[in-house]
């Protein structure tokens, strides 16, 4: 059962995810992101479909779990081999900083959604006003997706950066399995003060096969709180 918190947080998502569905243009290719705030996404743009509205429009499901999702509500998807270029991808994130940084991976898809946003013309992250921090970190551990292969050693690279390091495990308690089949690290850094640089230094090592810091990815955000919906666009 969820509390009254939740649910107010739930309708907070909801109000972004569909505000960020107006950004939607007929014809568009669109980066479907991961997540419970995403999903508000899907729903409305069904919903939208279920009205004959945005029917040319496709989907690049950044996560098997988006994209039957997806499926079961006959949204059209794609790929980036058909579609390479992505006009408009709309996902959550776990953290947000002022510059709009985030911290995402809380739901295991940071490896395609990072892909995705990668090839998308805009990424417009939707989170509801608890997301928000001054510095990553503070609110949510760095999730670390890597190789099962010597995970151990990166366990302990990553203790030496200053990470108190777990790897995540699913329900069952086993290992938390990507839908690559790689595993998780989460990496509680507490706040980051040079979170570029810490993704440098991830990113030169092998065996980490992505990381949850999206830095100057996010080209706009939308927020919902008790003070209303915000809309923040990175300086260009
Ligand atoms: C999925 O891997 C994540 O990056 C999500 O975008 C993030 O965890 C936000 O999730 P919620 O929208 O469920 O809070």
């Amino acid at each position: 059962m969820s509390s009254p918190e939740q649910s107010e947080i739930a309708r907070f998502k909801r109000q972004a995810a569909e505000r960020a569905v107006e950004f939607i243009q007929p014809g568009m290719v669109v980066g479907l992101g991961s997540g419970s705030t995403a999903a508000f996404v899907v729903q409305r743009l069904a919903a939208l479909r279920g009205e004959g509205r945005l029917m040319d429009v496709v989907g690049v499901p950044t996560s098997v779990e988006t994209e039957a999702l997806a499926r079961s509500l006959g949204v059209p998807l794609t790929t980036l081999e058909e579609r390479p270029e992505v006009d408009l991808t709309i996902d959550g994130a776990d953290e947000a900083d002022p510059q709009l940084c985030l911290i995402k991976g809380g739901g295991g898809a940071l490896l395609r959604e990072k892909i995705v946003a990668q090839a998308s013309r805009r990424e417009l992250i939707v989170v509801d006003a608890s997301k928000l921090s001054p510095r990553l970190g503070t609110r949510w551990p760095v999730p670390v997706e890597v190789l099962p292969f010597g995970w151990r050693s990166q366990a302990l690279f990553l203790e030496r950066l200053g990470a108190r390091v777990t790897r995540r495990e699913g329900r069952d308690g086993a290992a938390y399995r990507t839908d690559q089949g790689n595993f998780i690290l989460d990496c509680a850094f507490g706040p980051i003060e040079h979170p570029a640089e810490l993704a440098r230094r991830l990113e030169a090592r092998a065996g980490l096969v992505e990381h949850g810091l999206f830095i100057d990815l996010a080209t706009e955000l939308i927020i919902v709180g008790p003070q209303g919906l915000e809309h923040r666009r990175r300086p260009a």
